[in-house]
């Protein structure tokens, strides 16, 4: 039998069902997405508050807004469960799990194992597997052909397998899922075609390349540019305050040239799930070959003092204003990773929090978006931003620069002192001294 031929024609007519395991930032999306694109989903978590409030038609993910979700719900399009054995049924399954390093800076691997172990039972003839979950170039061969083969498929004829990275920015109000070009690689030909056959149904634009470690390496290469530039950027920043120079008007300026130059700006650090840690699964790929990846580690170096020197810079602004780091009253505006999203995974904003209040300040935070994050192994609550709290601050300190649901003029008027690291109250005024990064 064709099974290709068959699921292709399956995923023309949307009579395909799609699977798709973890529905975190990557995965509801992917579930909403392909639900309003046709196809009968059916989604996997192991959060059991998460399944029961996708199955109310309630989202928690801030790019899934709930009148988007709920309908989808309602026409039994979308569905959720904690029973892997629901996916036998499915003709497509998308494994969109957490991928972290772990304490040493390996890769855990531990979730997409867990997946694709929790699938094996349900397998059937006929399955495309798409793993989207960012990981090191070699993943998708190393993981799945192994468990496949034991399970007794042949991979590009009786069952596929493809690589697929998920290139979402959570808050971009330009660009989701389904008008970012998605690449594919599968294991084989085969796999690659039915895996393009699959996306061509639900985004724009489909990317396919040769191979699932040639997919894994285009997400990762993505990334790593991100973290060097970024890095680039956060040096300049020390570089132009060494020299007493604007590194905004810098960036902006060189940012006028139409071909070949593209704006990084800096801040007090990198943040998220993806960019911090995606060239550290390069990395360790490259430590197991003897071969070490200088810019990664040095744009690493640069990227993870910047919460250093943004506390160093505080401490001279208080100095200049007659006060010491200790006892002084400092207000963090914005904690998110980055602006407008309630994502706090690896925000500088907490490395700058804790380093602020191990040195003696008095430390408090005000996110629209997020009202408590975790600081030294206890909870912190974002407090209201009211003229009498910012007045009550020695330094305010933007750290996130939200575009929205922040009254920066309240700031600009009450504040004393105001650093802002993002640039976002520039041009405004105010009769607070604002110092730029
Ligand atoms: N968040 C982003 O902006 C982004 C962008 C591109 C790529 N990625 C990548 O996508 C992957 C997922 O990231 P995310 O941000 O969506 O993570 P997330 O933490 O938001 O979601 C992951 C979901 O998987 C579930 N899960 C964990 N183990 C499971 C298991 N064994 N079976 C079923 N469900 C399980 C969790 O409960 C959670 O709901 C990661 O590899 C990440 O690097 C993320």
């Amino acid at each position: 039998m064709d099974f290709a031929a068959r699921l292709k024609t399956a995923l023309r007519e949307k009579t395909a069902r799609v699977g798709v395991i973890g529905l975190g930032y990557v995965g509801l999306p992917m579930a909403r997405l392909a639900a309003e694109s046709g196809f009968q989903v059916t989604g996997v978590d192991v959060d059991a508050d998460r399944i029961q409030r996708i199955n109310r038609g309630e989202s928690y993910i801030l790019d899934v807004p709930t009148p988007s979700l709920k309908p989808l719900v309602e026409r039994g399009l979308v569905k959720a469960t904690e029973d892997y054995a629901a996916l036998a049924g499915m003709d497509v399954v998308l494994i969109t799990v957490p991928t972290p390093l772990n304490k040493t800076g390996d890769p855990d691997m531990g979730y997409v194992i867990a997946a694709m172990e929790s699938l094996k039972p349900h397998l059937h003839q006929g399955m495309l597997i798409i793993l989207e979950s960012t990981t090191y170039p070699g993943t998708t061969e190393d993981l799945f052909l192994p468990a496949i083969r034991e399970a007794g498929f042949t991979e590009g004829e009786d069952l596929f397998v493809a690589f697929s990275p998920e290139r979402v920015d959570p808050g971009n109000p330009k660009y989701g899922v389904k008008n970012t070009p998605k690449v594919v690689g599968g294991l084989t030909p085969a796999g690659t075609e039915v895996a393009e056959a699959f996306y061509r149904e639900i985004v724009d634009k489909v990317v396919p390349v040769s191979s699932a470690t040639s997919a894994e390496m285009v997400k990762i290469y993505e990334n790593t540019f991100r973290a060097i530039n970024i890095g680039l950027a956060n040096e300049l920043a020390i570089i132009c305050n060494l020299l007493g120079i604007d590194v905004w008007e810098i960036v902006e300026a060189a940012g006028t040239k139409p071909f070949g130059f593209m704006p990084f700006y800096p801040g007090p650090g990198l943040g998220g799930h993806c960019i911090p840690i995606d060239p550290g699964y390069l990395a360790w790929r490259m430590r197991t070959l003897k071969y070490k990846t200088r810019f990664i580690e040095l744009a690493t170096e640069v990227n993870s003092k910047m919460p250093e020197w943004v506390v160093t810079r505080v401490m001279e602004m208080l100095n200049d204003a007659g006060k010491a780091i200790n006892g002084s009253r400092i207000l963090l505006l914005g904690v998110s990773y980055k602006s407008d999203i309630d994502d706090l995974r690896e925000s500088p904003a907490i490395d700058v929090y804790e380093l602020l209040q191990r040195r003696g300040a008095k430390v408090c935070y005000h996110d629209p978006y997020c009202p408590n994050m975790q600081v030294d192994h206890s909870t912190a609550e974002s407090v209201p931003l009211d003229a009498k709290t910012i007045r009550d601050q020695d330094l305010v300190l933007i750290t996130t620069g939200h575009r929205q649901r922040v009254d920066y003029g309240l700031v600009l008027r009450e504040a004393r002192l105001l650093f802002d690291t993002r640039n976002v109250t520039r041009g405004m005024k105010g009769k607070a001294k604002v110092v730029y990064l």
